[in-house]
């Protein structure tokens, strides 16, 4: 698939065939594009928890209310930040930490390398609520610094998620000045 082609035909898939499971070297690639992401700094601070169990997948909608598809998906990629090793400043003057834009610039190329190999994939939020976050770490015993950011629900797609026609707003668009 032509890289332009692919970012314009990516949609979220939330329905999937139960009966299709991902391979560990597709799942593995996805996720090695994941990791050519830019990063402040280069620091590529993410962390990818798999789960392909079902009931693991059934269950995050106990944490996050959004993501009960999950329980007929393959496989759940859950982006996390590792916020000791991303790019941050702690001072009295400002304080900030680049965790959270990294990994969602990790799964977007996650969710464009799923649909180059027609894979369905939806992004579920996390960071920066704090209550899903709490209850992901809570959940799968995440250590206090690493950051769930998304919730990312793969498998192959039972049906071909409808194309917006609108998507392109010229008026979106300011040249020179506002
Ligand atoms: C930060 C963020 C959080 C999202 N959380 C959810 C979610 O919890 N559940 C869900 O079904 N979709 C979620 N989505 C997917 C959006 O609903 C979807 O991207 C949007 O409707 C546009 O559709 P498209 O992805 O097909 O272009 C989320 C997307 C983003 C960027």
């Amino acid at each position: 698939m032509e890289l332009l082609e692919g970012l314009l035909t990516r949609r979220s898939v939330r329905q999937f065939d139960a009966s299709k499971s991902i391979s560990q070297a597709d799942l593995e690639e996805i996720i090695k594009a994941a990791q050519y992401a830019p990063s402040a700094h280069n620091k590529q601070p993410w962390e990818f928890l798999i789960l392909t169990d079902k009931e693991k997948m059934s269950a995050l909608r106990h944490v996050q209310p959004w993501t009960s598809f999950a329980k007929d998906a393959a496989a759940v990629i859950l982006v996390c930040g590792n916020t000791e090793e991303s790019f941050s400043r702690h001072k009295e003057d400002e304080t900030w930490n680049y965790s959270d834009i990294d990994c969602a610039l990790a799964a977007e190329n996650l969710l464009l390398a799923a649909h180059s190999k027609g894979i369905g994939a939806c992004f579920c939020g996390a960071a920066p609520m704090p209550k899903v976050i709490a209850g992901l770490q809570e959940m799968f015993t995440l250590p206090d610094y690493i950051r769930p950011l998304s919730i990312v629900i793969l498998g192959y797609p039972k049906e071909e998620p409808k194309q917006p026609i609108d998507r392109f707003k010229q008026e979106k668009i300011h040249w020179e000045k506002w």
